[in-house]
């Protein structure tokens, strides 16, 4: 059913049919209420069903649900997929590594590959020296890179941006502007000390929102950013901003930590966006793509911020029993080789030029602006909530794709590199069928 993974979709099945409508009810009964809740908050908003499909097959950029319906994904799950699903020599690093070494003594006595991953990362770096902290989830890592800032500069406040998502732990929700309602029940548990700023872009220029960064930066210890902010529906800042922060950053002793987790490793078509856009930042964050489908992430910094953790009289007091498991680190080994030898960075770029192109071209109705940098984009929409009807109805003729923005006025697309022309075209054709439907 699933082929290479550059299948059309089948839909041969209602979305979900009797077994998938079988695991629903046992999700329902099982997983935590706030998500069956959100399901249903949806169906009220829409009048349309808004039950999961449940995942039993993956390959490239097709997925199998368990009513054997077969879909393309846009979303490369959460970004995950860039190098398509299950891609064959991410499978055959992890078959490998599990016929040899799951798991070593991390921080201890670490695995070989965990040595190899880190000295990857540390040359993919923007600094001539680098060093790296590994991890399990994106969260994971900026709460390294939070942890690291204050360690470099003995300054506990932040800067951050409204409208941006680091994950949702305690260290990194604190500093996520997506959304009141995500702080608001554990405000008391989050660290007071962080200053949220306004994103440019959308009528806000870069000195307006420079103009909302704090007055007193005696206790800012870092600014964390995310050169393209995904969730909050692809909203990419004004050329030049970076730099301004970067500039601020440097003026006023702070470190810039750039959150690459959604838009690094070639994404939006550089390795690292932020580098792209003319910027060495004082800190990286990594995560996604990262395992091509294992959960391994990273924290990234030049050998002069790290330093900070090596001071004589420190322990080892940052790290996790599964931190660098060897299982990740060989599919990420995997993945970064991968994505350099097949130039999917380059291939990114091009590509999703191409589907913006695309997009562009047919005039879709309700579409305000596409929005892209690679293969990160974002379909502006005119009305809120529009995104969540549309991605059902898009589900239902077999695309996955993502509502995004705080009040789903955005549809996200975060395809595979490897996703085929006719994929793609099956795609635009569909977005349009559902547009132009009464
Ligand atoms: C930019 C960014 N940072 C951090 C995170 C959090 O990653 P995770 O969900 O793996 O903790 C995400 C997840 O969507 C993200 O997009």
């Amino acid at each position: 059913m699933v082929t290479d993974g550059d299948a059309l979709p089948a839909i041969r099945n209602p979305i979900p049919a009797a077994v998938g409508q079988a695991w629903v009810e046992r999700l329902a009964a099982s997983e935590c209420p706030a998500l069956t809740t959100r399901r249903r908050r949806r169906e009220e908003q829409t009048g349309a069903s808004h039950d999961p499909i449940v995942w039993v097959e993956a390959r490239g950029a097709n997925v199998v649900d368990a009513d054997g319906n077969r879909y393309v994904d846009l979303t490369s799950g959460f970004g995950v997929a860039f190098v398509g699903h299950r891609h064959p020599e991410v499978v055959a690093a992890v078959k490998r590594q599990a016929d040899r070494l799951l798991h070593a003594l991390g921080d201890l006595h670490p695995s070989d590959v965990k040595i190899e991953l880190l000295e990857r990362l540390c040359a993919l770096a923007p600094w001539p020296q680098a060093r790296a902290m590994l991890s399990l989830s994106g969260a994971d890592a900026v709460t390294a890179a939070l942890k690291t800032a204050v360690m470099a500069t003995g300054k506990t406040g932040v800067v951050a941006f409204e409208g941006s998502y680091h994950g949702l732990t305690y260290g990194p929700l604190a500093v996520s502007g997506f959304a009141d309602r995500f702080r608001a029940p554990f405000q008391a548990q989050l660290q007071p000390d962080v200053h949220f700023a306004t994103w440019p872009g959308d009528g806000v220029s870069i000195d307006a929102a420079l103009r909302t960064l704090p007055e007193d930066w005696s206790g800012i210890g870092a600014v964390i950013v995310e050169p393209i902010q995904g969730r909050a529906g692809v909203r990419l800042p004004p050329s030049g901003f970076l730099q301004a922060l970067q500039r601020s950053c440097e003026k006023n002793g702070a470190l810039l930590i750039v959150d690459e987790i959604f838009t690094g490793l070639g994404r939006c078509g550089a390795w690292w966006r932020s580098v792209g856009d003319g910027v060495t930042p004082d800190v990286i964050c990594v995560g996604k793509a990262l395992g091509g489908g294992l959960p391994v992430s990273a924290c990234i910094a030049s050998d002069e911020v790290m330093r900070a953790w090596g001071a004589p009289d420190r322990e080892a007091i940052h790290t996790g029993t599964f931190y660098g498991d060897p299982l990740g680190c060989a599919a990420a080994l995997a993945t970064i080789e991968l994505i350099e030898r097949e130039q999917l960075v380059d291939r990114a770029a091009a590509r999703g030029d191409a589907l913006a192109a695309a997009l562009c071209a047919e005039r879709l109705p309700g579409v305000l602006e596409v929005r892209h940098a690679g293969m990160m984009l974002g379909l502006q929409l005119e009305t809120p909530m529009k995104a969540l009807t549309l991605s059902r109805a898009l589900l239902e003729r077999g695309y996955l794709v993502l509502p995004a923005g705080t009040s789903a006025d955005v549809l996200q697309l975060a395809p595979p590199v490897t996703v085929s022309d006719a994929q793609l075209g099956g795609f635009v054709a569909s977005l349009q069928g559902v547009l132009e439907e009464p």
